[in-house]
């Protein structure tokens, strides 16, 4: 039994199409996994052979979770996104890259989480996280002081954290939360957060329109220090 939770912001945009349907009613229970409060999940069992985990919260349309994982075979990729037609998006990728390394979560990445047992992810991606603009919102912000403690226990040493915004009060939020942790180094040249795209880089539709927009990204890679 999964309990349902509640996950801020929306579930469904607009009605699935007919492919859409397919792919979660066909696919997705080949590639899902669960996550619970209270009961670790093993990745080494649950998608044994690979040499790494990599996981990215909040993937959106799926674009750069697959295209990681077209590039990286050897490595395990958990995509964890509430929002289904994003699912939807990520299964139609995997069907057409033939993957065999995605698994998908259907949830909110601070149960999924509590769900990963210590130092089991070499690399976590947090791309254009809902910001929260409101004051009032910011503790609904992916990236706190509630949530770092988890990225970093879930992280194996020299495992990295790479995330990107284009609303700079979230840039500063990040630093700010990533300079009170002592267990993680600055990677791009020892600078918190930079304007040049790292490479290499997949531009998702998301981070296209914000540029289109006027916006500016801002990219942060950290390292989970030895
Ligand atoms: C602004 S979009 C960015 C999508 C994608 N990362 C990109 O760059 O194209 C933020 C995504 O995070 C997802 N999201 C929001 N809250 C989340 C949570 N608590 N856990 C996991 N994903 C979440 C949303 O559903 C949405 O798809």
């Amino acid at each position: 039994m999964h309990q349902h939770r509640k996950v801020w912001g929306r579930k469904v945009a607009r009605p699935l199409k007919i492919n859409q349907k397919r792919l979660l009613d066909e696919e997705l229970p080949k590639l899902q996994l669960f996550a619970d409060f209270g009961k670790k999940l093993d990745l080494t069992q649950l998608m044994p052979g690979f040499e790494s985990y990599i996981l990215e919260i909040g993937f959106g349309g799926g674009e750069h979770l697959a295209w990681r994982a077209q590039q990286s075979s050897s490595q395990g990729f958990i995509g964890c996104e509430p929002f289904i037609t994003g699912v939807a998006g990520l299964l139609g990728y995997i069907e057409d890259y033939e993957l065999d390394n995605v698994r998908i979560v259907i949830d909110d990445a601070r149960v999924l989480l509590q769900s990963l047992p210590d130092a089991s992810l070499d690399r976590i991606f947090i791309l254009f996280p809902d910001p929260w603009h409101k004051k009032r919102h910011h503790k609904r912000r992916i990236v706190s002081d509630e949530t770092i403690g988890e990225l970093s226990r879930v992280l194996k040493k020299g495992g990295e954290l790479m995330m990107a915004t284009d609303i700079q009060d979230y840039a500063d939020w990040m630093v700010d939360v990533l300079s009170r942790r002592s267990e993680f180094t600055a990677m791009l040249d020892g600078r918190q957060s930079v304007y040049e795209r790292p490479h290499p880089w997949l531009v998702t539709r998301y981070e296209q329109k914000g540029i289109d927009a006027g916006r500016k990204p801002s990219y942060l890679l950290y390292r989970k220090n030895d």
